[in-house]
């Protein structure tokens, strides 16, 4: 399976830290953010990874990331986005890199504690589809919406006003090559984008996604407060391994 991190668009959320910089290169602690995604994607055990950037800061991309050395990688893909049409336009842009692979796709401002490496495995394993990641939280309205009946995703709502469920779909989805097909049938939302969430939608439809649970905490870091947090949840996690490793010497 071939990894895509998406680390284009506008960041307007954050303005004006990112009046002269990407989202995705603003620190997380003691880190860019897009060394997240990138070592999400590295430990489930993906080494061909593609990152999407644009706008008027993508050389520093290549700058910092370089060929992918500090995450053990030989090399990393680039490409860009022009223009600011959604997450599944910058998706679409990876049709070139994916070569009929399976694809997992991480958005740039998701962070995590645990690891994906499980249901990248069962994806490995399933004919054909999706498959999606979720977490319940506390604030749904926020994000997609998942709603669950029995043990099937019969929708997903882009930040509905009435949240039909707490099961948030987070921003890493595993995809099978029919995906670029499906991006070439979107209309763009009320907010002029591309959405994620459509391509999501055309495979429950199709009756081909499946979803796993993801473990541990779960931040996206597009706004002041998420990436406040996302800050906090990583030196926390940081300092209860080293407290483990001081316990188990
Ligand atoms: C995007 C997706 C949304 C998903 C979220 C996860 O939202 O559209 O479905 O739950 O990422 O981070 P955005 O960050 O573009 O508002």
């Amino acid at each position: 399976m071939k990894g895509v991190v998406l680390a284009g668009g506008t960041g307007s959320r954050l303005y004006p830290l990112t009046k002269i910089t990407n989202k995705h290169l603003l620190p997380v602690y003691d880190k860019p953010m897009v060394y997240y995604p990138i070592q999400i994607l590295v430990d489930a055990g993906i080494r061909d990874v593609l990152v999407v950037t644009g706008g008027r800061n993508s050389g520093d991309f290549l700058r910092l990331l370089a060929n992918g050395k500090e995450f053990g990688l030989k090399h990393i893909n680039y490409t860009y986005q022009e223009g600011e049409g959604g997450i599944a336009e910058a998706l679409a842009l990876a049709e070139h890199f994916a070569e009929d692979e399976k694809i997992c796709v991480v958005l740039g401002d998701n962070i995590i504690e645990g690891s994906i490496a499980g249901a990248v495995d069962e994806f490995q394993r399933q004919e054909r589809g999706a498959r999606i990641l979720l977490k319940k939280v506390p604030d749904a309205e926020r994000f997609g919406v998942a709603e669950i009946q029995g043990d099937r995703i019969v929708g997903i709502e882009e930040k509905p006003k009435n949240p039909k469920s707490s099961y948030a779909v987070t921003g890493i989805y595993m995809f099978d090559q029919t995906v670029f097909e499906k991006t070439r049938h979107l209309k763009p939302s009320d907010r002029g984008e591309l959405e994620i969430t459509d391509v999501n939608n055309a495979y429950i439809r199709e009756g081909t996604m499946t979803f796993s649970f993801l473990d541990g905490w779960w931040t996206d870091a597009g706004t002041f407060d998420s990436l406040l947090r996302a800050a906090n949840m990583v030196k926390q996690s940081r300092e209860v391994k080293v407290e483990d490793s001081a316990a188990a010497l």
